[in-house]
C-alpha cells in the first residue's frame, strides 16, 4: 500500500518514521514534508487546500491511506473529499473536526453528553460578552471560538484585562476565530493529555503525555505550541485513565455518532485533573506536537495497519495498541525569537548526536546544509527507564547539537523528575 502523509512538522516526522517501518507500507509520500521526513518518504509538492489536486495525486499514485497530520486541512474538509472519493483517510470529517475547530461546539457537546468540563457561556457579540463576565469570578477564561493557532485562550486576572481581551477578540485581533467567544469557569489542577483512537464506533486508548507550553524555564514567559513533552504521564493513573475513557472519551464518540457526524481518527483530550476528578479542557482532532513524537517512540505496533483500521471502520478487528513501558521525553530546540518572530536561516549540525532520535520540526536545506526555517526547529527525543533517565539522554544529545541561533528549555520533565527524586513515582501505565 502507498501512503500519503500531509504535514511538515516534528509530529509528521515522527509519524513518517513509524509509518515507514510498517510492512504494509510500500511507498510513503509526504506533502510537503521536511529534510528529516525526506529520510523516510518521497516528498511531493501538493496544495492541500486544492482537494481535487490531492484526489488526483491519490488516484495517480495508488494511495491506499492518507494520514492528515495538522488540524487545518481537517477543519477545511479534506477528510470529506477523500472519503467521498473512496480514499481511506486517517482524520475526521469537517463536521466532526469541529471538536477542535469550535470551542463553543465542544462545550455544547459536553453539556449535551454530560461530560465533565468547566461551566461556560457562549457569546456572539461584544456587548453580550462584556455583560456575561458578571456570570464568572476572576480569573476569567476567555476563548476565541475558532482556530487561532494556539493563541485564542486568554486567562485574565482582572475584569479590566478580561474586557480588553473581549474587545480584542471582537475587534478582529484573532481574525474570524474571535467572531464568537466562550467565557468559562477557571479550573485548577495539573494538566495532562490523553489520546484515543476511534473509527466512529469503537475506541481504544492510545497513551498519555504531559507537555510544557511556556517558552521559559520554570514555566515562565509566553505560551508556545509546546517546548517539550514526555510520555507516559504517570499522574494519569490507570484508574484515572479508565475514568477518562468512560466519562469523557466514550460519551463523546457515542454522542458524535448519534448526531450523524461520527468522529474518526485520533481524539487528543487536554485534561485538568481537578479535585473533583478529570475534566476536559479541550479536544484536538489530531496528534499533539510534540506529544506525538514521544508517543511514537513508545508505540510498539504497526502504525499503518492501525491507522488503516481506524480509517476503514475496522478498529474492532485490529490488534490492540501496545506501548513500551519506558518513558520517552522530547526537548524542543527553537530558533531565537520564538514564539515571536523566529530567526530563520541559522545553520544546524547533527553529526555528533549519538543516542537520541532527532525529529525535524522546522528545518530546510540550503546549499546542501541544514538550516532553521521555523519557530520550533528540532525535537530531540530519547527514552529511558523513567523521566530522569530519558531527560539525561535527551539533554546529552541537545548538547551535542551545533545550532548557535537556537535555544531550548533546560527543565523539560521537571515536575515528574522532582517526584522521582522524592521517590514518589507511580508505575508507567499505558
Ligand atoms: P486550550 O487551548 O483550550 O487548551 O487552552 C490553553 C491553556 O489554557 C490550557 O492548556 C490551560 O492551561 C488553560 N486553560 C484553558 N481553559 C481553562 C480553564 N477553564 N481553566 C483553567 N485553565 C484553562
Ligand atoms: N502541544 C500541544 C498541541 O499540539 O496542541
Amino acid at each position: 500500500m502507498n501512503i500519503l502523509l500531509i504535514g511538515s512538522g516534528g509530529r509528521e516526522h515522527a509519524l513518517a518514521w513509524k509509518l515507514a517501518q510498517s510492512p504494509l507500507c510500500d511507498t510513503l509520500f509526504a506533502a510537503p514534508g521536511n529534510p528529516g521526513i525526506a529520510e523516510e518518504a518521497e516528498l511531493v509538492v501538493l496544495d492541500v487546500a486544492d482537494h481535487a489536486a490531492v484526489l488526483s495525486f491519490c488516484a495517480g499514485h495508488g494511495i491506499g491511506l492518507v494520514v492528515v497530520g495538522p488540524e487545518a486541512p481537517l477543519v477545511d474538509g479534506l477528510g470529506d473529499s477523500l472519503r467521498d472519493a473512496g480514499v481511506p483517510v486517517f482524520g475526521p470529517n469537517r463536521k466532526a473536526a469541529q471538536l477542535e475547530g469550535s470551542k463553543g461546539f465542544t462545550k455544547d457537546m459536553c453539556a449535551a453528553a454530560g461530560i465533565p468540563t468547566a461551566g461556560y457561556k457562549r457569546h456572539d457579540s461584544k456587548a453580550s460578552a462584556l455583560a456575561g463576565l458578571s456570570d464568572f469570578e476572576p480569573p476569567y477564561v476567555i476563548k476565541a471560538d475558532g482556530l487561532a493557532a494556539g493563541k485564542g485562550v486568554i486567562i485574565a486576572d482582572t475584569r479590566e484585562e478580561a474586557e480588553a481581551a473581549i474587545g480584542d477578540m471582537f475587534g478582529g485581533g484573532f481574525g474570524d476565530a474571535g467572531a464568537s467567544v466562550v467565557i468559562e469557569e477557571f479550573m485548577t489542577g495539573e494538566e495532562a493529555s490523553f489520546f484515543a483512537l476511534t473509527d466512529g464506533k469503537d475506541v481504544v486508548a492510545f497513551g498519555s503525555a504531559q507537555d510544557h507550553k511556556r517558552v521559559g524555564d520554570g514555566d515562565t514567559g509566553p505560551n508556545t505550541g509546546g517546548m517539550g513533552a514526555y510520555s507516559p504521564a504517570p499522574v494519569l493513573t490507570e484508574a484515572l485513565q479508565t475514568e477518562v475513557m468512560e466519562r469523557i472519551i466514550k460519551p463523546t464518540v457515542a454522542h458524535m455518532a448519534a448526531q450523524g457526524m461520527p468522529y474518526s481518527g485520533v481524539l487528543f483530550a487536554g485534561l485538568m485533573l481537578t479535585e473533583q476528578g478529570p475534566r476536559l479542557i479541550e479536544y484536538n482532532a489530531r496528534f499533539g506536537d510534540p506529544e506525538c513524537q514521544v508517543l511514537m517512540m513508545r508505540f510498539n505496533g504497526d502504525l499503518a495497519a492501525l491507522m488503516l483500521a481506524v480509517a476503514t471502520g475496522k478498529l474492532a478487528e485490529a490488534e490492540a495498541p501496545t506501548f513500551s513501558s519506558d518513558t520517552a521525553l522530547t526537548v524542543v530546540m527553537a530558533a531565537n525569537g520564538y514564539p515571536g518572530t523566529p530567526e530563520r536561516g541559522g545553520t544546524i549540525s547533527l553529526e555528533k548526536v549519538m543516542e537520541a532520535k532527532v525529529f525535524h520540526a522546522g528545518t530546510t536545506e540550503r546549499d546542501g546544509r541544514l538550516v532553521a526555517s521555523g519557530g520550533r526547529v528540532l525535537n530531540v527525543t530519547a527514552t529511558g527507564g523513567n523521566v530522569t533517565e530519558a531527560k539525561r539522554v535527551a539533554y546529552a544529545a541537545v548538547d551535542a547539537i551545533d545550532f548557535p541561533t537556537g535555544f531550548c528549555r533546560r527543565d523539560i520533565g521537571w515536575r515528574e523528575a522532582e517526584r522521582e527524586a522524592q521517590g514518589d513515582c507511580h508505575t508507567n501505565h499505558d
